[in-house]
């Protein structure tokens, strides 16, 4: 059956978790969709984890469209979010609506999210009604990092925690269909989630959250360059793939492979008459 915006709305209400993670390639989207995952993101995370850079910043909106459509491609059930990089919707509505539009179209995801709270909640009503679906996502928004001075957990003063519930209830207003919550404390999560409608998806959040969101090198150990408190390894797929990179090197050299079953004939004649 396929996600919607509908079932996710349907499973809040039913207490059954939400199951969300990245993916950015066909062949990988192709392999969650077959396992049952509720929703892919195309996250911007993709800059990180797929193009090396330090940060989600350089992202542009061609990088997103080029890995959306794949994940699309790949996803029969699933329902595929796709990301707004940085500066793509916080200058105007415009540029956030006509992005926006750009992703769902050439893209073919069902939804897109974007980074900020209050400040943003023109971009997601006027996105919304266009007939785009939006995920919203506050507490640690990664494109805000120079802001925010690092990567750090949010909402943990009286101040700051009801700032965070505050715009939790901003976007579910403006017209959000759900929300991501990063690195924010599991108990204020688990309030956010009972006081707004939507559901919200965490990732560093507890599991006081309608749902979870990871990016998959993470979950799988194929991104080795840092590993944040809330990730778990599920598989250590990193060394899986070491082990037969290695055993490749091995064979090559040695020369055992291409074996036999591994090459295509001629007849001898053939070959015979070109010497
Ligand atoms: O870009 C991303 O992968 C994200 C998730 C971490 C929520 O925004």
């Amino acid at each position: 059956m396929k996600n919607t915006v509908a079932t996710a709305r349907q499973q809040k209400k039913d207490g059954d978790k939400i199951t969300m993670l990245t993916a950015y390639d066909y062949s990988t989207a192709k392999l969650m969709d077959e396992s049952g995952i509720n929703m892919l993101l195309v996250g911007d995370s993709l800059g990180m984890v797929m193009l090396g850079y330090e940060d989600t910043i350089s992202v542009t909106m061609e990088d997103m469209i080029h890995h959306t459509a794949a994940v699309s491609r790949g996803a029969k059930n699933s329902l595929v979010v796709g990301d707004m990089p940085f500066m793509s919707y916080q200058a105007s509505i415009f540029d956030a609506v006509t992005n926006a539009g750009r992703l769902m179209k050439e893209g073919r995801c069902n939804a897109v999210k974007l980074e900020g709270g209050a400040s943003v909640c023109p971009q997601i009503k006027a996105i919304t009604e266009s007939s785009i679906p939006v995920m919203a996502h506050i507490g640690l928004t990664p494109q805000s990092i120079n802001a925010f001075g690092g990567f750090k957990v949010q909402g943990k003063s009286e101040e700051a925690a009801k700032k965070l519930l505050e715009e939790a209830k901003a976007v579910e207003e403006a017209g959000a269909f759900a929300v991501v919550l990063e690195c924010v404390p599991a108990k204020l999560a688990a309030l956010i989630s009972e006081k707004i409608s939507i559901p919200t998806i965490g990732i560093g959040a507890g599991a006081g959250c309608d749902g979870q969101v990871l990016v998959y090198q993470d979950m799988l150990a194929l991104f080795s360059d840092f590993k944040p408190k809330f990730v778990k390894h599920f598989a250590d797929v990193g060394s899986l793939m070491k082990e037969g990179f290695k055993a490749y090197i091995k064979e090559v050299k040695e020369g055992t492979f291409p074996a036999e079953e591994h090459t295509f004939k001629i007849d001898d004649e053939v070959i015979e008459k070109l010497y």
